[in-house]
């Protein structure tokens, strides 16, 4: 599939799945598990339950353990777009282990597989995508198991009024971006799409790029803008939202006046929309798109990741 075509898409991924939600209230907590293209998934949807005053701790998980603390009683979603993800399936044997019965998402694999044999409820995703463009499928069905599927339409018809405006956006920030290392300054609510924005820019178009979250980079990072040698590779961009906290906002400020003052003219966004999950599908959908334009700069095909099989099939053998 073209990934053009296939992030043109996004907006008509985000819609609610016809499928009953669960009653979340009755957990002690809440886990996802996913890697890369997946664990954004887990990371937003935390970001989400968060802004809407979950009362159970929630966590999203990057590797291969549980942590000791999720135990029987806890809501475990194992999600993984190819289903053969290791890091994943192990966190589903340990849940098993736990006398858990993880939620499974995958595109079929063997996270498919292990729901069938142990009598997992298990969600399929629509086959052919490479995990990061099915994200609009996965985030909308994992939001609608979670009852928070009403507002998903409305975000849809936004991202689609949007549309030629994000991609204009975007074409600006990946010029900015093209021939530094960009680095993605977010506020802590918006820390789970800053890492999608790297992430894409990792993968489409096969840049590093590096993130910090306010307020913590006050008390670190901003040192070591000191050094011009570093500092001068580099390509700064601040996104914050309009409900983040009044002390956060001001810190934004600071941080724009700061990189003024080291000579550096930083790129700021603030997230658009009415409710707190259209602003970060806004975002997250400008980001997608900057990464695309910034391959098309770099003349990268977006859609391999070389390293990331190699790596596999190392694992493999
Ligand atoms: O974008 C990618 O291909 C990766 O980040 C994958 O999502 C990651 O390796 C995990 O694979 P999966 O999403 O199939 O579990």
């Amino acid at each position: 599939m073209n990934p053009w075509v296939m992030l043109e898409e996004f907006p008509m991924q985000i819609r609610g799945a016809n499928i009953e939600s669960l009653n979340i209230e009755i957990y002690k907590g809440i886990a996802f598990s996913g890697m890369g293209g997946s664990g954004i998934v887990g990371d937003l949807a935390k970001t989400l339950l968060e802004k809407h005053n979950i009362h159970v701790p929630v966590v999203s998980l990057r590797g291969y353990s549980l942590p000791p603390y999720v135990e029987e009683g806890w809501l475990v979603f194992c999600i993984s777009y190819s289903g053969n993800t290791e890091e994943t399936l192990s966190v589903a044997q340990s849940a098993l282990e736990r006398n858990i019965k993880p939620v499974c998402i995958s595109s079929g694999g063997r996270l498919a597989e292990l729901a069938q044999k142990e009598n997992l409820p298990h969600f399929s995703l629509p086959e052919g995508y490479p995990p990061r463009y099915a994200l609009g499928h996965m985030l909308s069905l994992v939001l609608s198991l979670l009852g928070i599927k009403n507002t998903l339409e409305s975000c849809s018809s936004f991202l689609k009024e949007k549309k030629e405006a994000i991609k204009e956006e975007a074409k600006k920030i990946a010029h900015y971006f093209e021939g530094y290392i960009p680095v993605v300054y977010a506020t802590q609510l918006l820390e789970s799409v800053a890492f999608r924005w790297k992430t894409q820019i990792n993968e489409n178009a096969k840049t590093l790029c590096y993130t910090a979250v306010l307020p913590e980079l006050h008390h670190n990072e901003v040192v070591g803008l000191d050094n011009p040698i570093t500092r001068n590779v580099c390509s700064f961009l601040l996104m914050f939202d309009p409900e983040d906290h009044p002390r956060v906002i001001k810190r934004v400020q600071i941080t724009e006046e700061l990189l003024r003052d080291f000579g550096v003219a930083p790129r700021v966004i603030k997230a658009e929309g009415e409710s707190f999950l259209q602003r970060i599908l806004y975002l997250v959908h400008l980001g997608d798109w900057v990464s695309l334009y910034l391959s098309e700069l770099y003349k990268y095909d977006p859609l391999p990741v070389k390293t990331i099989d190699i790596i596999k099939n190392k694992l493999s053998v």
